[in-house]
């Protein structure tokens, strides 16, 4: 098995104003400037990216710069939408792709996810792909299922040379936000799916070098025993990145677990 170089991000969504969101980067800078071994980064709100990658910049850091979404087109007539250029320019490297929030409260489809990430990546930048299932589709036994078709197409068009810049997150929906995080195991089982999924769509290669993130409630407190499984090569983590001392004891956790 190759080792995995685990990938923590923070996923801020609509929160902070400029300030918090400077001093919160900085925080994290801070808080993670030793840690080995584990790729970093945070996703701030569009209006705030330009500042945060500054103060990134000013201090050479370590934590790379994500957006949370992205147009497709490259510019023209599309009211309220951001190109990748212009995330590019602001020295954006990350963008995440299909997260549940867009999915199933702003109602993205799969095709639409699929044209982002494919779009993400024929500009040379990294994509998060997100998946997961709701509650009902868990109780109904579709978790796997569900994951494989928001999978599928999400990579719909990418090449294998453009998969060493996917990274897949799977962000059960009924874990995001709730408090309750999906057990290790059931992450693992999850992961293993997904994996295999990779494996017959790009070969047993892409397969193991694939970094999937684990998502929903992940916090210092179950990081660790969520990131020891053999599948779980880091995580995509919203409330508990709001405050730098959390977010670095996820990183922390992490540490160690490639
Ligand atoms: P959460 O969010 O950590 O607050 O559950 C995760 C996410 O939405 O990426």
């Amino acid at each position: 098995m190759p080792n995995r170089t685990p990938i923590v991000f923070g996923n801020w969504k609509m929160t902070q104003d400029r300030a918090g969101a400077v001093a919160l980067a900085a925080g994290v800078h801070q808080a993670t400037v030793g840690m080995a071994g584990v790729q970093v980064g945070v996703c701030p709100a569009f209006v705030h990216l330009d500042a945060v990658g500054a103060a990134l910049k000013a201090v050479d850091s370590h934590v790379a710069l994500g957006a949370q979404d992205a147009w497709t087109e490259p510019n023209g007539a599309f009211t309220g939408e951001v190109s990748l250029a212009m995330l590019k320019d602001l020295g954006v490297s990350w963008v995440l792709c299909g997260h549940s929030e867009r999915r199933h409260v702003i109602g993205e489809s799969d095709e639409l996810v699929s044209k982002k990430a494919l779009a993400v990546l024929n500009a040379g930048m990294n994509c998060i792909l997100c998946c997961g299932e709701t509650l009902a589709q868990r109780e109904a036994g579709e978790t796997d299922r569900v994951n494989e078709r928001q999978v599928r197409a999400g990579l719909n068009g990418v090449t294998s040379e453009q998969m060493s810049r996917v990274v897949i997150a799977y962000e059960p929906v009924w874990a995001i936000g709730t408090g309750k995080n999906a057990t290790p195991q059931d992450a693992q089982n999850a992961h293993v799916a997904i994996r295999g999924l990779i494996g017959q769509l790009y070969g047993a290669g892409v397969a193991a070098a694939l970094r999937i993130q684990y998502g929903g409630s992940m916090k210092p407190e179950n990081a660790r025993d969520l990131i020891n499984q053999p599948d779980v090569d880091g995580g995509l983590i919203g409330g508990a990145a709001l405050k730098s001392d959390s977010f670095a004891g996820i990183v922390r956790a992490a540490v160690g677990s490639a």
